[in-house]
């Protein structure tokens, strides 16, 4: 195999980012572009104005373009929004051959039976991931092509978006002439590039709070366990501190860069009490901390909400991993770990090849999440197909040496 190319577009509601990387065999992503705009015409994750959100997927994708040297056919695209609706489902098969032996067709039988939950007109269905399989009974199966058995189950984890809310995100990247390969619900892409395979093993929950929506992902034994999206992020911190404290809302955003932080006054360093921002606006250093802390207390109270109350701690022990743009604010992980009384870390994309610089910060962890989850994808197609040539390979040397 070659070296391959991909893409990926995030359209985030404060910023689009698209990455141009290549890959080789062994699947390491290498970044050649990168290209980040200013979003303009999205709100809460969701387009509201085809033709400004166009241009500022227009204007990413052609800076992208530019570093890379590459043009762009086609692209991972990320979903988000309060339209996204998740639930666990089923399936179930009868291995009806002689041999009993489940094979990858009925990996593909099995899922589209789960898939026969009623979706009305106005929803699409955005992912069917197999959380395990069962076979004859036997529970907690993660892979169970070769096992023998009369019935095979899957439980499933079932995504749907509102369908004219997909139509306008995809009518905006389709019109500047890029085709789009999959459609990526955004905290499934974070969890890619961020969680580590023992912290999904033991539980925990990614939460992205972003610009627009605070993206949640929960996973538990290795697989994805639930998903929601909440539409309040760092958008609305901005707002509170703007209306909080009078100020006008770009004046309000640079100051909560600036100097938010959500630790106690007495913790932090600042000694001067009062924020000035660049035009001379000055407020109260506390005031803007207990506005910042209030608001970002009552996202991690919702994020609690998502789980079962009673057991969360022994659903998530690995605890809360977070990230997009607003997990930047400093005391994050600190204020996390006292309201929910578990681990609380703060991830950002590492460890990349290429020109990759600039996404090493939790904002980033969606959109390189997007670039990863399109090379597993193509890799697993290549690997398919791969494997079904050399099965025919395999089957016309042994029928050689049966007649000659
Ligand atoms: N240092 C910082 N301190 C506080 N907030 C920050 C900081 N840096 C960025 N932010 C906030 O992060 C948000 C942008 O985050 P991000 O880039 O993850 O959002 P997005 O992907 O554009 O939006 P979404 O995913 O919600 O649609 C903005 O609200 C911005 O104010
Ligand atoms: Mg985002």
């Amino acid at each position: 195999m070659k070296n391959r190319t991909v893409a990926a577009i995030d359209v985030g509601t404060t910023k689009v980012c698209t990455i141009v990387a290549d890959f080789n065999e062994a699947g390491t992503p290498r970044i050649v572009g990168v290209g980040v705009a200013p979003s303009v015409g999205l709100h809460k994750g969701l387009v509201v104005n085809i033709n400004e959100a166009r241009e500022s997927i227009r204007e990413s994708v052609k800076k992208a373009e530019q570093s890379s040297n590459y043009k762009l056919e086609s692209a991972y695209v990320g979903v988000t929004g309060r339209h996204v609706a998740s639930l666990n489902n089923r399936g179930v098969v009868a291995i009806t051959r002689n041999d009993r032996v489940v094979r990858p067709d009925d990996l593909k039988r099995v899922l589209s039976s789960a898939q026969s939950v009623k979706i009305p007109d106005d929803r699409k269905l955005l992912h069917v991931i197999p959380r395990s399989y069962v076979v004859d009974g036997q529970a907690h199966v993660k892979n169970p092509v070769g096992m023998h058995g009369f019935r095979l189950d899957v439980e499933t984890h079932v995504i749907t978006a509102a369908v004219t809310s997909i139509q306008n995100l995809i009518k905006c990247i389709r019109s500047i002439g890029v085709d789009i390969e999959d459609l990526v619900l955004e905290p499934l892409a974070s969890s890619e590039a961020i969680l580590t395979s023992d912290e999904k093993e033991v539980g925990v929950i990614l939460a992205d709070i972003g610009g627009g929506t605070t993206d949640i992902a929960v996973f538990k034994e290795g697989s994805i366990w639930h998903t929601s999206i909440l539409p309040v992020a760092g958008y609305q911190l901005t707002r509170d501190v703007s209306i909080g404290l009078g100020l006008p809302f770009d004046v309000a955003e640079e100051m909560k860069k600036r100097y938010g932080s959500v630790m106690p006054v007495y913790e932090s360093k600042t000694e001067d009490t009062t924020a000035i921002s660049q035009d001379g606006h000055g407020v109260s250093y506390q005031d803007l901390c207990d506005i910042i802390r209030a608001r970002i207390e009552e996202i991690m109270k919702l994020i609690l909400l998502e789980l079962p109350n009673s057991e969360y701690e022994t659903l998530v022990p690995a605890g809360l991993v977070l990230t997009g743009g607003s997990s930047n604010l400093a005391g994050i992980a600190a204020l996390g770990r006292d309201v929910l009384q578990l681990p609380v870390r703060v991830g950002a994309p590492s460890n990349m090849e290429g020109i990759s610089d600039v996404l090493c910060d939790p904002a980033y962890a969606t959109s390189v999440g997007l670039l990863a989850w399109g090379v597993n994808h193509e890799r697993s197609q290549n690997w398919t197909r791969w494997s079904f040539g050399s099965a025919i390979r395999r089957m016309a040397s042994r029928l050689k040496g049966l007649f000659g």
